[in-house]
């Protein structure tokens, strides 16, 4: 039968060599706050550091993750999912493949920081198992001025 095949888009292993095409999917999803490549090269090539890419049935990359584990912790250092692919599932996916991935590495606490009024992500991570276990204020620079992180956590195994 044709048509988008249940797992599209599929979710794959990025590394350094993916670093470009990471950095230009994270620069349409935070335009206010853009990642250069080098930089992406330069995180990918961390110790435990790991992306994946989010690709559509074509071939085109719609989404993106990053994160990094480090003894039993881990953090997610970037996730996002193109405009245009939004709410069809792919963020909380994205979220699931990380989880697995850093528990599959040894990890059993995953933390991030997510902009206070960001509430599509905020979402996201509540549905995904997160609790708020921290707040930075005035901690992302926004032309309206600062806004707080939250630091949320997901232990492994819940
Ligand atoms: C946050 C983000 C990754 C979500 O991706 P997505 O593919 O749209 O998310 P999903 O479709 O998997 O939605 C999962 C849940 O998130 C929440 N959510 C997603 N978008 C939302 C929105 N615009 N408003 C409110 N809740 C939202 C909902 O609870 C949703 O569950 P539901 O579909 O059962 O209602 C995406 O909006 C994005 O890339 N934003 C810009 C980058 C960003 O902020 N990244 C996170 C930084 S910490």
């Amino acid at each position: 039968m044709s048509g988008v095949p249940d797992d599209a888009p599929s979710i794959q292993p990025a590394g350094v060599l993916e670093g470009r095409v990471l950095a230009a999917v994270q620069q349409l999803c935070f335009p206010d706050d853009r990642w250069e490549a080098d930089f992406v090269e330069t995180l990918l090539g961390q110790p435990g550091s790991f992306g994946l890419l989010a690709v559509d049935e074509v071939g085109a990359p719609v989404g993106c993750a990053l994160a990094r584990v480090v003894g039993e912790d881990a953090e997610i250092l970037t996730i996002g999912v193109l405009p245009q692919a939004r709410r069809g599932g792919l963020g909380r996916r994205l979220v699931r493949a990380v989880c697995g991935e850093v528990e599959r590495r040894g990890a059993t606490a995953l933390f991030l920081e997510v902009a206070e009024d960001n509430d599509a992500a905020r979402m996201l991570y509540a549905q995904s198992g997160f609790a708020q276990v921290g707040r930075r204020p005035a901690y992302y620079i926004r032309r309206e001025g600062r806004v707080a992180a939250l630091v949320l956590r997901h232990s492994f195994p819940n």
